[in-house]
């Protein structure tokens, strides 16, 4: 298909799902709100068309911060019945210092407005009146940074826990079974609404969610008490690609205030984060016998073993120095950059556990890719990033803008690889933004 007949139906994709309160549901009846992640993606794409759709996704969004300066993972702007768990189960107003002004979720997602705001600035032609707009926004991003590191940084190093799967952002990856396996929640009674709108072989299974769901209940029990979910959760992680994302962000508002000038103290605060935060992700989630960054199990004091598309997200924040980054490189073509297989499977497709169809247990998510797209080639890796954007590209014309895709028999050109939902925000946002990515040299 030519690629400007794309360009137009990924807009249409965007167009479509936005919503007249200004804010872009991720895509119609599975994810029927406006999610945190997504937003941050979906502002991307639009700042290639539409800033002004761009400006009310961002502001939106953020307008539904709490008190302390948490950013739910879903805000409730309007009513559906089409998804579960809905503000009648998340109770936001259980936690005294939630959004009075929306319903919303009470737990967060990988921090990405700090980057956004930064690659937003960089692609619009008129630089003025986008910094305008940061202005109005970036203490808001900033304050939300404050909150991780007063509240979710239990050991003063720099790098913040999540403490359920949803805040990651990969929610069922194989790396949680572990954890799950300390658990025994009760067989809840609820009733799934994803699995009316997708192939239930392609979601998690109805006890992963009993796991989720009893996470949830913890936090609400403790009314969202920060204090009381890191003494009580039974999941407490420090996730790579949720930290990567952080201090990505945090670099990116040290750009943004050092252009606006006058912020001193808070360059200041995230500059001393900054290098916290990138010396203890390489000390405590680098593992040297993998070869890659792993999840670390603050719970159960450990390391969670395996290799996700996460373990090289730190590429995107640069923290690898040199000899990881070799390491990084050689892991990536063993188990990822391989000849039958589209990137970045989400999951070691070398082992057992990986399910090439199942959410984040194997398929390629494109956000996932852009990520790294980023990271190999600000590492000068470009036979890597070019072979992201490439097979990026390639998915989304062959396959239409799905959640996600099944990697495997790349050679197989008959093979159905689209799973989940069609007509994705991010993916055609992504694949927006994409086309006017050029790689090093
Ligand atoms: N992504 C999660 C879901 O599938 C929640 O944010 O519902």
């Amino acid at each position: 298909m030519i690629s400007n007949v794309l360009i137009e139906r990924a807009k249409k994709v965007l167009l479509n799902n936005h919503q007249k309160g200004g804010f872009t549901i991720p895509t119609e009846k599975l994810y029927p709100f406006q999610w945190m992640w997504d937003s941050g993606f979906i502002a991307l794409g639009f700042a290639h068309f539409d800033i002004e759709k761009a400006k009310s996704e961002i502001n939106n969004l953020l307008s539904a911060q709490w008190d302390n300066g948490f950013i739910p993972h879903i805000v409730f702007h309007t009513k559906a019945d089409t998804y579960f768990p809905g503000p009648d189960f998340f109770q936001s107003e259980l936690s005294k210092f939630s959004s009075k002004k929306f319903k919303t979720s009470g737990i967060t997602q990988p921090p990405v407005f700090g980057f956004v705001l930064e690659k937003i600035y960089q692609i619009v032609d008129d630089k003025k009146d986008f910094l305008k707009f940061i202005k109005t926004q970036i203490d808001k991003v900033y304050f939300n940074h404050v909150y991780f590191y007063e509240n979710r940084d239990v050991n003063n190093e720099g790098l913040v826990y999540i403490y359920h799967n949803w805040e990651s952002g990969t929610d069922n990856s194989p790396l949680w079974d572990s954890i799950w396996k300390t658990m025994n929640p009760p067989d809840y009674k609820f009733e799934r609404k994803d699995t009316n709108h997708v192939d239930s072989t392609q979601r998690p299974t109805k006890r992963e969610y009993d796991h989720y769901i009893h996470l949830l209940e913890i936090a609400k029990k403790y009314k969202y008490e920060d204090k009381k979910i890191a003494e009580f959760s039974p999941f407490l992680v420090l996730d790579p690609l949720f930290n990567s994302i952080l201090l990505k962000s945090n670099q990116s508002l040290i750009n943004l205030y050092s252009i606006i000038g006058g912020e001193e103290k808070k360059i200041e605060f995230l500059e001393n984060k900054q290098s916290l935060g990138l010396n203890s992700l390489n000390k405590k989630l680098y593992d040297t016998e993998l070869g890659a960054y792993v999840y670390y199990d603050l719970r159960n004091s450990k390391k969670l073993k395996g290799i996700s598309s996460s373990s090289f997200s730190p590429l995107f924040c640069g923290a690898p120095d040199e000899r990881i980054s070799n390491q990084l490189k050689k892991t990536f073509n063993k188990k990822f950059n391989l000849e039958d297989k589209y990137i970045c499977a989400s999951f070691d497709t070398l082992s057992e556990n990986f399910n090439p169809k199942k959410y984040w247990r194997g398929p390629v998510w494109l956000n996932l890719n852009w990520i790294l797209f980023h990271g190999f080639n600000e590492y000068g890796l470009v036979d890597i990033s070019k072979k992201i954007k490439k097979d990026s590209i390639d998915l989304i014309e062959n396959e239409g803008f799905y959640e996600y895709f099944d990697p495997t028999d790349k050679n197989d050109k008959n093979k159905k690889r689209a799973c989940g939902s069609n007509n994705f925000s991010w993916t055609a946002a992504l694949y927006l933004d994409f086309f006017n990515r050029r790689t090093k040299n």
